[in-house]
């Protein structure tokens, strides 16, 4: 990344104690999965992701996800599981709420109007607990309520102790 760009998503940003039951799990996989947990205070899920954008292009994207209107949810995060591509111990949803797929696409869709490059895979729901992971638990099973009442735009920069993420501008779901 260079001085004039960020590195930007939209995200589900959850709240303290949702952010440190997930930080726990990732913390109490240590033994059984190896790799580095990912700090509660980093932990999220991304809706849309959209890379490396020019700084001054993030005032459109404050502007758009403004404009975004989708209800609030609840998102129950009742598994791990493990990618091998790229040795990350994650934790998903058994079945992903409509809510979440309608979010998503709310957001998707003007952010592919502006011309910015959104991902063109199906969108797996994942939160992002180890990295580096070896494998997966041999229990799976989790249960974490999440309520997801808000949305936010995120920068994550690079740090020399890792990635930083700062919200930059986040904005309520509706009732
Ligand atoms: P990860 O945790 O699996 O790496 C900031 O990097 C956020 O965007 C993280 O949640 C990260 O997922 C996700 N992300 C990074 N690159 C991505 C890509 N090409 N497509 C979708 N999500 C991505």
């Amino acid at each position: 990344m260079t001085g004039d760009a960020a590195r930007v998503f939209f995200a589900a940003w959850p709240p303290p104690e949702v952010q440190r039951t997930l930080g726990d799990i990732a913390r109490q996989a240590q033994g059984e999965c190896g790799g580095r947990a990912v700090p509660a205070h980093n932990i999220h899920l991304t809706l849309v992701f959209i890379g490396d954008v020019a700084r001054g292009r993030l005032d459109e994207l404050e502007v758009l996800g403004a404009t975004v209107a989708a209800p609030r949810f609840d998102l129950i995060v009742d598994r791990l599981d493990y990618w091998r591509h790229n040795r990350i111990l994650w934790a998903g949803v058994g079945e992903c709420p409509q809510a979440l797929r309608t979010l998503v696409e709310r957001l998707q869709q003007p952010v592919g109007a502006a011309g910015f490059r959104i991902e063109a895979r199906p969108y797996i729901p994942h939160v992002t607990l180890r990295r580096d992971a070896r494998r997966a638990p041999v229990d799976s099973r989790i249960h974490v309520d999440w309520p997801v009442t808000e949305f936010a735009l995120v920068e994550s920069a690079q740090r020399e102790r890792g990635r930083a993420y700062e919200v930059l501008r986040r904005w309520p779901l509706t009732g």
